[in-house]
């Protein structure tokens, strides 16, 4: 019975954690959001809709190498009760090869996403827990109401988060099922395609748009990018699983986070980079001796912390972030919300004799932003260079949290009207 109880709590603990990581990076403070299918009324002028999932918002399916059959990983509570947990955890947690800049799953397993083109992959991640692990769910069921459907005009473009970054994309497979996607949208429909972004979906469509794909390409099958509460500057939150411990919820489950996103591309990715901070702007400050982490001394940080990975990591990341200064050079509408307190500095524990600051817990210091991502962070195409001919609008919404725009009652009705009409 004792032993029952002990594997019980470690399950839970493990996978609360794994809840909790999903929902601080996608919506640190979720807000209730209701959908109300009697909102919407078939509509006849429907643009084809390809979604761009953010962070740890792609459903991911593996199986062992030799297997038929993919079974769902993220997330399915079932694949991480004992005796399962550290297999469950060694399929999600990827390497980073610093001598190739390449990503790789634990040997002997494979992971995809799921669904890639239906939209089962970006809808839910957990559907025993689709308040805590939402990605585009209600604005699924908008499109759906106003006529859209599946594979037909409406599409998913899942990626495996664990293992892309900016600077993989164009190498990994991504963009390439991408571009395919989006012909075959079009092809579909004979009707140029809208490209959906959520977090960090954007600087992934902006890097797709501007080193992917040609001019020509974009005039004939791109009608606009959508980017909503996009961290096109990074984002504070990373630097507390990087730089320290971050605590959620149960005790004991920083050093099983600190574990899982180790050698995480993504977590390098979304880094804050310079087109969001200064490079002598603090991002991180030492509780004891005051001395302050920018982008210009990180590194000697990291390197203290025997981070050798991990800043080689970031720096392929902040290379290819600092180089995504351009307008996507397609009609771009950028939504973004803001007035929620946002993680914007972190205090690093320095102040413990003999301790490694690098492994104490982490305190977080608010300001602006959508509760997710720093409001200077969501700024960013403000600055991006553009010709004339390039179309830039900006919705704001003060109050909505990090998927508000796409998950609110009242913000969805305006976004369904970006592309579809009666
Ligand atoms: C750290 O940055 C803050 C804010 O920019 C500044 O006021 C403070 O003097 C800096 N601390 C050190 C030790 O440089
Ligand atoms: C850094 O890593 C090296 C080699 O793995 C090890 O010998 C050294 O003790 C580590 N230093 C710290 C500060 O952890």
């Amino acid at each position: 019975m004792a032993h029952f109880i002990l594997l019980g709590l470690h399950f839970i603990s493990t996978f609360v954690c794994i809840a909790d990581t999903t929902l601080d990076l996608m919506e640190n403070t979720p807000q209730e959001h209701e959908f109300d299918a009697s909102d919407y009324a078939p509509r006849t002028n429907r643009e084809p809709v390809v979604l761009i999932p953010g962070l740890l918002a792609s459903a991911l399916e593996s199986r062992k190498i030799g297997d038929t059959k993919y079974d769902r990983i993220w997330v399915k509570l079932r694949r991480f009760l004992p005796p399962k947990t550290n297999e469950a955890i060694q399929i999600l947690k990827p390497i980073y090869n610093e001598k190739t800049n390449t990503y790789h799953t634990f040997s002997g397993w494979d992971v995809r996403p799921i669904d890639y083109g239906g939209v089962d992959g970006v809808t839910v991640m957990d559907e025993h827990l689709s308040a805590w692990t939402k990605s585009f769910e209600n604005l699924i069921n908008a499109l759906k109401a106003v006529g859209y459907e599946s594979r037909k005009d409406m599409f998913g473009a899942p990626w495996d988060w664990r293992v892309s970054t900016v600077d993989q994309i164009n190498t990994n497979g991504v963009s390439f099922l991408l571009k395919e996607l989006v012909e075959r949208a079009y092809n579909q429909n004979r009707k140029k395609v809208v490209l959906v972004a959520h977090s960090c979906g954007g600087p992934l469509a902006q890097q797709f748009l501007n080193t992917y794909v040609t001019e020509e390409w974009k005039a004939k099958y791109i009608s606009q990018l959508i980017c909503v509460n996009c961290p096109f500057g990074g984002a504070i939150l990373p630097i507390s699983y990087v730089m320290g411990r971050r605590r959620i919820a149960v005790p004991g489950s920083e050093s099983i986070l600190n574990h899982l996103t180790e050698e995480m591309g993504c977590i390098y990715w979304m880094m804050p980079n310079p087109l969001g901070y200064d490079m002598d702007e603090p991002v991180a400050t030492m509780k004891k001796s005051g001395e302050n982490v920018t982008l210009s001394n990180i590194y000697k940080f990291m390197k203290e912390a025997n981070m050798t990975k991990q800043e080689i990591a970031m720096q392929h990341s902040q290379k290819a972030m600092a180089a995504s200064t351009s307008h996507p050079g397609v009609k771009t509408t950028i939504v973004t919300s803001y007035g929620l307190k946002t993680p914007s500095l972190v205090e690093l524990d320095d102040s413990k004799e003999g301790a490694k600051w690098w492994k104490e817990l982490v305190t977080e210091i608010n300001g602006d932003g959508d509760g997710t991502v720093p409001l200077q962070s969501l700024k960013v195409p403000h600055s991006w260079k553009k010709k004339d001919s390039d179309i830039l609008n900006f919705i704001e919404y003060k109050g909505l949290d990090h998927s508000g725009p796409i998950s609110d009652k009242n913000a969805l009705k305006d976004f369904v009207n970006l592309f579809s009409s009666e």
